[in-house]
């Protein structure tokens, strides 16, 4: 791909996702845009590109967006956040929010599912302190076809392989009748997907206890990273965790987050409420 052409890409990608392409991703876009050039009926790479530097139609943006998107995740990723979730965060939370039995998490950046559905699996998991909550859990992404994907809820060998450990592969999924593995409906029915940029001010969504924003933030520059974080820190409960991804961190940019002590990834509101000697307690008791 000739350097124009990839900065072109680039610019349009950052546009529209905050997401900010190294010249090394230029063979990937070449490998991963010829086929939507095909779609779309150009002869060429090179005409979409052209008429990509027109006026072209919003759903061609779209395609070639998500096209260039990074999907990667897996279920439990990296392990530590779900076991602090389950073992601090929710015995916390089942405390401070008694009185109204009800909790709200979102995956921001969900891909295709994993994540959300970790989330519920954790949930389900944490048993009696939480029976008969009113629990919620929103997986949101930027791209269409993640989230048909996730609303599925079928995964291949490859997928659950990685990540899951066994037994909760065991007791929430079964085999599918064309090979793969179709998760539960118990937890299926615990998550909601809907489309949004994060990019763009969050309406009607929050507000939430735990927000897992994770690899998300990695590929973006620092700006759109601190606005990302800013609609993030808007919709977070005064005493309510952010959870960002281990090689994330927050910019310098950023001022209405702060990192939890003795709690690493974890993220609160820079004029939070937390408990933290309640905190302090749990994990203490729990062991981690
Ligand atoms: C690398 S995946 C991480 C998935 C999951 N959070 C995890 O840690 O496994 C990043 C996801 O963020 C989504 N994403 C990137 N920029 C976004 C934006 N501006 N708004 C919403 N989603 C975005 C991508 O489409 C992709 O599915």
């Amino acid at each position: 791909m000739r350097l124009a052409d990839f900065e072109m890409y680039r610019e349009l990608l950052h546009r529209h996702t905050g997401v900010d392409l190294t010249p090394d991703k230029s063979s990937l876009l070449d490998a991963r845009l010829t086929p939507i050039a095909k779609k779309w009926g150009y002869p060429t790479f090179e005409s979409m590109t052209i008429a990509l530097r027109g006026v072209p139609e919003n759903a061609l943006i779209i395609d070639v967006v998500e096209a260039m998107m990074m999907n990667e995740t897996m279920f439990f990723r990296d392990a530590r956040p779900f076991e602090d979730l389950k073992n601090t965060i929710i015995p916390y939370l089942a405390k401070e929010r008694a009185k109204y039995k009800s909790l709200r998490f979102w995956s921001a950046g969900c891909s295709t599912g994993e994540e959300p559905y970790s989330i519920a699996m954790a949930v389900k998991e944490c048993g009696t302190p939480l029976k008969n909550w009113d629990i919620d859990i929103i997986g949101t992404d930027i791209s269409h076809s993640v989230l048909s994907k996730a609303r599925e809820g079928h995964y291949s060998q490859f997928d659950v392989q990685r990540g899951l450990p066994s037994p909760m592969l065991i007791k929430y999924f079964h085999q599918a009748d064309g090979g793969g593995w179709q998760l539960d409906p118990s937890i299926m029915n615990m998550v909601d997907f809907l489309h949004s940029n994060l990019l763009d001010p969050v309406r009607d969504l929050g507000p939430f206890d735990v927000i897992f924003c994770r690899n998300v933030l990695c590929a973006m520059d620092d700006a759109a990273q601190t606005r990302i974080l800013d609609n993030l820190a808007r919709t977070l409960e005064p005493d309510g965790f952010l959870i960002l991804g281990d090689e994330e961190t927050l910019p310098t940019s950023c001022v209405s987050l702060r990192p939890l002590p003795d709690l690493p990834g974890f993220y609160g509101p820079a004029d939070g409420t937390h408990r933290m000697d309640r905190l302090e307690k749990l994990k203490k008791t729990s062991g981690t």
